[in-house]
């Protein structure tokens, strides 16, 4: 039999459908074989270990204008290194539109900053904050062709906020086009109410972002985009789904038939809003959006992972260090949580946290691990079956992970450019020990061995959840 490059051999392969003992033969960074005895000029024993496809983060943000003064932590070099370093092979970061910028023109300054720098695979998602005729009639769909097959829209945030009209014409062009909306949904109107209350009632401390923005406005905005997407008829993606309200109206649709998919994050299995509430500024460490809530709300989203009702579990990963001017800490954010940056950071530990906390502790499944961290981001964003899975054909990413190993998170272990995990201190069981790229070892035993670069930018298909055959006229 002809020789393989490299053979990692006798580990348990697992995908979303199975697992198995056997060796993997890789030929020209693509799995070449699956089988017994395979031969190799490289062997990697993985005896004892599971075998899983490279995790693919499919809600990234990176290099990614802040407002003025603001910076976020990460370029590419750190945060392709903190994914591969916590067993991610993919990230989809956005390309944020810019006003009176065409949005080719953002993506090609994207597009320079990555190129030569990344050491996993990327690709991107727009995100629209200006649709207007030019925008909507021909950048996007030009774009899309292209491979750029997903955009996000914001019903918050005073600089990227739709109105209900505008989320319907971006919606018209996804569905003309088969890509994929993303949608941010809380209610900018009922956030700008309580933050002005919270602000006269002199309540300006970190821990009010979470009182700012309950659950009944994200439950509110997740229906409202659930029913502008019904009478469009095109399928949508609530991102980041923090609490029960939110999931129960997108399961709901689901149970009508509706194509609505749901997206959680790390941060709302294991992060309360009590979080925020550490002394000083200390709570600004924990200020994302939607905010983290309750354990009634935790138990909700693991919930909603293991039926299902969750597509894809995504890190946001959203860095801005903390004692930093330009970051948590900056002037403004210490006058009133409205203007702490929002975003935490996360690429690194999202697989070891949802393993050790969905794995390790009998929350889900293995398959089910592989299912919601790799094989549906890459099926759910067009890039499947290239990434996400362990066949012959996928690209060689692969990831051998420990089960034993017991690890103590600390920021040292992620290495992204924030200076602070939020998740400091929690108790890992299983760990990733070996990161392949396309076959190239990138991280070993926790330490970086890839070159810089290896990472390379991928066009994507069209969601198959997107596809035409689905749709009937509106
Ligand atoms: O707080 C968050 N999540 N910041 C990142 C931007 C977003 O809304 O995804
Ligand atoms: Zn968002
Ligand atoms: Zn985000």
């Amino acid at each position: 039999m002809q020789e393989f490059d490299t053979v990692i051999a006798g580990g348990l392969v697992v995908t979303a459908g199975d697992r198995t003992v056997c060796d993997i033969g890789i030929r020209g960074g693509k799995v070449a074989a699956l089988g017994q005895g395979l031969t190799g000029r490289r062997v990697i024993d993985a005896s004892g270990k599971y075998v899983l496809p490279g995790g693919v983060d499919s809600h990234v943000h990176i290099a990614q204008p802040s407002g003025e003064g603001i910076v976020m932590a990460d370029d590419f070099e750190s945060g392709t290194r903190s994914a591969a370093l916590g067993g991610t092979t993919t990230i989809m970061p956005f390309c944020l539109q810019e006003r009176d910028v065409p949005m080719r023109q953002t993506l090609q300054a994207y597009h320079d900053k990555a190129e030569g720098e990344c050491y996993v695979d990327v690709s991107f998602h727009l995100i629209v904050s200006a649709p207007d005729n030019q925008l909507l009639g021909q950048d996007l769909p030009a774009l899309v062709e292209d491979g750029y097959t997903s955009f996000k829209i914001f019903m918050t945030y005073d600089d990227l906020k739709l109105n209900d009209r505008q989320i319907l014409d971006v919606m018209a062009v996804a569905r003309e086009t088969g890509a994929l909306v993303m949608v941010h949904a809380e209610n900018y109107d009922a956030i700008r109410f309580m933050t002005e209350q919270l602000e006269k009632a002199g309540r300006t401390a970190p821990r009010y972002h979470a009182t700012s923005r309950p659950k009944v406005a994200e439950r509110e905005a997740t229906h409202r985009a659930i029913s502008l997407a019904e009478l469009v008829d095109v399928p949508v993606m609530i991102v980041h789904v923090s609490n029960r309200e939110s999931m129960e109206q997108i399961r709901w649709a689901q149970q009508r038939g509706l194509p609505v998919l749901g997206e959680t994050c790390t941060q709302y299995l294991v992060l309360t809003e009590d979080d925020l509430d550490g002394l000083g500024m200390e709570g600004a460490k924990y200020v994302c959006s939607p905010p983290p809530r309750d354990r009634e709300s935790q138990e909700a989203c693991w919930e909603g992972l293991r039926t299902g009702v969750f597509t894809v579990f995504s890190s946001d990963h959203c860095p801005y260090r903390y004692d930093d001017e330009q970051g948590k800490l900056n002037p403004k954010g210490r006058s009133s949580f409205r203007w702490v940056p929002n975003g935490i950071p996360g690429v690194g530990a999202r697989l070891p946290i949802l393993f050790s906390e969905g794995v390790s502790k009998g929350r889900m499944t293995l398959e089910n691990f592989v299912a919601v961290t790799a094989a549906n981001p890459a099926r759910t964003y067009g890039l499947y079956p290239r990434k996400g899975t362990i066949a012959v054909g996928s690209d060689a990413d692969i990831v051998l992970w420990d089960p034993e190993r017991r690890v103590t998170l600390q920021h040292e272990h992620l290495r992204d450019g924030a200076d602070y995990t939020p998740y400091a201190g929690m108790e890992i069981t299983g760990w990733p020990v070996l990161t392949l790229v396309r076959g190239q070892t990138v991280v070993d035993q926790g330490e970086l061995v890839g070159a810089k670069g290896l990472g390379t930018y991928l066009p994507r298909d069209r969601s198959p959840f997107a596809s035409p055959a689905a749709r009937q006229e509106p």
